[in-house]
Order: C-alpha cells, then sequence, then structure tokens
C-alpha cells in the first residue's frame, strides 16, 4: 500500500466541530495521503447534515407500509434501486476505496451517535451485507480501514489497568462492522489525553500536545503498509453452530473457548 495514483482512500470525520483537533486530524490524513499520491474523498459527517437516525422517514417506499423494519425496507429499497441518495453516495465512495480512515472522540466509551448511526445507515443490508456476505466474504475483502480515536482521559486511565477501563479492548466492538463487512481492521491509533476538561487529571492544557499528535499521525499515515491488523477468527474456524471450533486460535476475549464474563461463574 504505498499509495499510487490507483490508491483511493475515503476520510470520514465525525465531529461537531470543524475546528477541533479530530478535525485537524482528519485533515492531517487527507494532505498526507494526497501528498502519497492516494486520491482522497472527505466526508464531514456534522458538516454536511447527515441525518444518522435509521428510521422510516427515508423510505417513501416500503415493502411493508404497516410495521418498519428496517433491514426488511433496506433490503427491498436496495432492490427497488431506491436507496436513499445520501447513503447510495456513501457507499459508492467507500467501494471506491481501498481504505477508509474514520476520525472521532471517544464519547462514553462509544463512538458519536453520528458515526454509529452512519454505519446503521450505510452499512445496507442486501447491498453491503448478507447471509452470503460477510466476514471472510465480505463485500470490503481486500480494503483496509482505520479508526484514529482521541479520548480526553490520559494514557494511564485507558490502559488495561485504567481506571476508565481498557480503551483498547473498548475499540473491538466497536471496529468488529468493519470486520463484518470483510474489511482488514488495523490496529487502531489512540490519542489520549485530548482536549483538557474534566478528564485529564494533571494535563488540563490538553491543547499542548497537539503538534506532537499530528506529527505522531503523520508518521503513522507514512506507514500504513506495515500497521498491523487486527486477528479475527476466519469463517472455517466455525462449527455449523457458528461456535469456536476446539482447535481453533482465540484472538480476543470476545470469541474465546471459555467465558470471559467473569461476574458469573
Ligand atoms: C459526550 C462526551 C462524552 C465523552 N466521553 C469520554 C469518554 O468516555 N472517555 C474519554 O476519555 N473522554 C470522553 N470525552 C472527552 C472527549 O473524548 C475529548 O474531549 C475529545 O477526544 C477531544 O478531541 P476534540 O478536541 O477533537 O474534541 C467525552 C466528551 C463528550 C463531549
Amino acid at each position: 500500500m504505498n499509495g499510487s495514483a490507483e490508491m483511493n482512500a475515503h476520510v470520514l470525520l465525525a465531529h461537531p466541530e470543524r475546528n477541533s483537533f479530530n478535525g485537524l486530524l482528519a485533515d492531517t490524513t487527507r494532505s498526507s495521503l494526497e501528498g502519497a499520491g492516494w486520491g482522497v474523498t472527505f466526508a464531514d459527517l456534522y458538516g454536511m447534515g447527515f441525518n444518522p437516525v435509521e428510521s422510516p422517514e427515508h423510505y417513501p417506499s416500503r415493502a411493508d407500509s404497516e410495521r418498519f423494519h428496517a433491514q426488511t425496507e433496506q433490503r427491498f429499497n436496495a432492490d427497488e434501486g431506491t436507496t436513499p441518495a445520501d447513503v447510495a453516495e456513501q457507499i459508492e465512495l467507500v467501494m471506491a476505496s481501498d481504505l477508509l480512515v474514520v476520525h472521532f472522540p471517544l464519547w462514553w466509551f462509544g463512538m458519536p451517535a453520528m458515526l454509529k448511526g452512519w454505519i446503521d445507515r450505510v452499512f445496507v443490508y442486501g447491498t453491503m451485507y448478507r447471509s452470503q456476505m460477510r466476514y471472510d466474504a465480505g463485500i470490503c475483502a481486500g480494503k483496509k480501514m482505520l479508526a484514529c480515536v482521541t479520548t480526553g482521559a490520559s494514557a494511564d486511565s485507558c490502559s488495561h489497568n485504567g481506571r476508565e477501563s481498557d480503551t483498547r479492548l473498548l475499540m473491538w466492538p466497536l471496529l468488529f462492522p468493519f470486520r463484518y463487512l470483510g474489511f482488514d481492521v488495523l490496529e487502531p491509533e489512540i490519542l489520549h489525553g485530548i482536549g483538557g476538561v474534566a478528564f485529564v487529571e494533571g494535563d488540563e492544557d490538553g491543547t499542548s500536545g497537539i503538534g506532537r499528535y499530528t506529527q505522531h499521525w503523520t508518521e503513522q499515515i507514512a506507514g500504513l503498509a506495515t500497521r498491523p491488523a487486527i486477528s479475527y477468527n476466519r469463517d472455517d474456524d466455525f462449527d455449523d453452530n457458528k461456535r469456536l471450533r476446539p482447535d481453533a486460535p482465540a484472538h480476543s476475549p470476545f470469541i474465546s473457548h471459555t467465558s470471559n464474563v467473569p461476574w458469573t461463574a
């Protein structure tokens, strides 16, 4: 992935303030990739007024006008060629890209609702996944995805024994939708101690590290080709009941041979 004229990236920014640290990081992504010869498309989800709420209002034409079932209507409208225009545009940009870069701040230990809603609406049932087209056979197989996430809390408090809980582990369910679609999900970049309001203790001036962080991020973009991907089980690691085979590797506490829920026996 050395960036050539044929390589394209789609950059998503999920932050309500264009002039935020996340906005600056997303700009850095765009300029770094373009500088390396990539074609880059950019979606500032708040700036473009993307509606992240999946609901009946997007579907004037319905398979079932009585009762709204999101997957049914997504698939029906996909089949009819009436996928909502804002969603169809995002699908086109994702499918035209070799790399998806997603920028977001950690909000309540997850992604902002804007980004979750982008996933809810853009990962259309029928178009982006169906039973025979997911995981190893996902439509985005061969594409890479990279999340760049900022936290207000410090690296210490986001570490495996930190008070805020293990942020790298939190990333696993957050990024699993991308694996579901077949992406190679690269190890996310998590930049800590940003913002400096309530979460940063002893570093209230969270802006002080901006130059250092953007430099670090620029280096990460330059090193994309060798950045490790998260290991996931392959489809044939599971038996007919979709349970992990005894001899298959376990790559995370989320899919493992014994339960990792410590508060039950
Ligand atoms: C609604 C909301 C929830 C937040 N939740 C968290 C959190 O769970 N963990 C954390 O470390 N920081 C949290 N923060 C702080 C943001 O992550 C932090 O301000 C942001 O990453 C800074 O980047 P920015 O300057 O681009 O906004 C939260 C901020 C907001 C507004």
